[in-house]
């Protein structure tokens, strides 16, 4: 039987890792989660053709951010900063379409040599991980409308990029929506 938790929750054990998050920590915390559905029903927004980025918690440490993705949505190609990156789906069905990057100019000069590897598709309760600057990959819905739980840590607020060429840019993170500041 899967047990629900409340968003809550999530952001309580979550908290409990510290401040420093290990990945195999975070991994073990999201895999198989499923949250109340009510509880995240106030993270919930949508966009006609693309993805939401809804802030639930954030402190030093991580953000959890709840990605409301409707009928294929899909991602640009991205890294993910210094930091490391997971998430659980929580409904639809999510591809993740994985890249190998490599640089012949050197780090982040001029553009990369951009290939594709491998593609999986994640069913609910499933999680993905990644790690810096060599991960790079392409997420989006493949089966209607989807919603994922990310978890940066630590918070991401640029991440690099890529054009199908390997042009690269790098762009500022933005929230969709982010609760109200809570005064104290
Ligand atoms: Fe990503």
């Amino acid at each position: 039987m899967t047990t629900l938790h409340g968003i809550d929750d999530l952001v309580v054990a979550l908290r409990e890792l510290g401040e420093v998050l290990q990945p195999v920590r975070v991994a073990a915390t999201l895999r198989g989660v499923r949250i109340d559905p009510r509880t995240l029903e106030p993270f919930m927004t949508w966009s006609p053709g693309r993805y939401t980025r809804n802030l639930v918690a954030r402190d030093s440490a991580f953000e959890l951010i709840a990605i409301c993705w409707e009928k294929d949505a899909r991602s640009m190609i991205h890294d993910h900063a210094d930091s490391d990156c997971a998430f659980v789906l929580q409904t639809g069905a999510i591809t993740c379409e994985n890249y190998r990057v490599a640089y012949p100019d050197g780090f982040e000069k001029g553009p990369c040599d951009l290939r594709q590897t491998t593609t999986r598709t994640l069913r609910e309760g499933e999680i993905d991980m990644r790690s810096g600057h060599l991960s790079v990959h392409r997420v989006g819905s493949c089966d209607g409308r989807a919603v994922t739980l990310h978890v940066y840590a630590k918070p991401i607020d640029a991440c690099t990029v890529f054009d199908e060429d390997g042009t690269t840019k790098v762009m500022p993170s933005h929230y969709d929506t982010a609760p109200a500041p809570t005064a104290g």
